[in-house]
């Protein structure tokens, strides 16, 4: 049966969550149920029992994803990635941080394979969960033919890695991929491609995860934003606490308050790499001459805060 098997790697969240009462979308705890159990409650996958493989990776809402499971779960992908009878992945997760997580497994696997992060905004006792459907949704994409990369796939629509965002705090229609649009719909268990596929890195992934793994710790990166009134003092006391990198979200295309930038001048001249990515939640930081610090290259500030860590963990590796 070569190619045949789908893997689902559960990690928590909504989608996991239980509520005391079916009517409260909001007061749920996340992260209740089990990745195996959540899979049984989908009406249209139980044709599909033998063909789908269950792992807890982790168990928690994703608003405290942090790098040991970010590890873990690159691991796990890796290996499965590689195994001639799967043909692809599917990662329950949290809504809250699932474009991060997207991001940086699209930094460290070769996605020759698709990676599906799917999620749901309702917990699984509601009136009307979305996390069945959405899930049903992942299970078309992980099947369709050629399908590859890290892809998120909600409220009936697939994202890219690159772009995908939370936008909406409540609505079951919480993402985006802003100004370029989804990479294609799912109607009825058929996916409906607008776009490519994502591009894989050269077959290569940007950084080993070994590499990850024998790091002492991950670079401490931060993110500050410029607003009005903002001051320097932020950013003084992480320069003082011995941060390595700091990406600001800045107004439009890459300004921010003179004040700001005059404390991540001391920052950079210190040592510390500094990022410009825009607080917008659309488009992207356009780099003009004479600008003072690197753009993130259309990464939001939370993407580029991953891929800076990525680069200062692959810089102090070739030392
Ligand atoms: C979480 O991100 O784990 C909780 C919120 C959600 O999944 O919608």
């Amino acid at each position: 049966m070569s190619g045949q098997k789908i893997v689902v790697l559960g990690t928590g969240g909504t989608i996991a969550g239980t509520s005391e009462q079916a009517e409260d979308n909001i007061g749920y705890t996340a992260a209740q149920v089990g990745v195996a159990q959540l899979l049984e409650a989908v009406p249209g996958l139980e044709a599909l029992a033998m063909v789908l493989h269950s792992e807890q990776v982790a168990q928690i809402d994703s608003k405290d994803m942090d790098g040991e499971v970010w590890l873990a779960l690159a691991r796990r992908c890796a290996h499965h990635i590689e195994d001639p009878v799967v043909r692809g992945i599917i990662i329950t997760h949290g809504t809250d941080t699932l474009e991060e997580t997207a991001w940086f497994l699209h930094q460290t696997l070769n996605a020759h394979k698709p990676v599906v992060l799917t999620c749901a905004m309702r917990p699984s006792t509601a009136l009307t969960p979305d996390g069945p459907q959405n899930l049903l949704d992942a299970v078309a994409v992980a099947m369709t033919s050629g399908a590859s990369g890290v892809l998120a796939v909600a409220a009936g629509e697939v994202h890219g890695a690159l772009h995908v965002q939370k936008v909406h705090p409540y609505r079951v229609h919480a993402f985006t991929s802003g100004d370029v649009g989804p990479l294609g719909f799912v109607e009825e268990g058929t996916l409906r491609l607008t776009q490519n596929w994502p591009l894989a890195l050269d077959g290569k992934a940007r950084i080993a995860i070994e590499k990850i793994a024998n790091a002492d710790a991950w670079p401490r990166v931060e993110i500050v934003i410029s607003h009005a009134g903002a001051t320097g003092a932020v950013v003084d006391a992480l320069v003082r606490d011995d941060v390595q990198g700091l990406v600001v979200a800045c107004t439009g295309n890459g300004t921010m308050h003179h004040a700001l930038e005059a404390a991540l001048l001391r920052a950079q001249d210190a040592g510390v790499k500094v990022v410009r990515s825009t607080r917008c939640p659309e488009g992207q930081v356009l780099p003009k001459r004479g600008d003072l610090f690197p753009d993130s290259r259309g990464l939001s500030p939370v993407k580029a805060r991953i891929a800076l860590m990525l680069d200062l963990l692959n810089a102090s590796a070739r030392k």
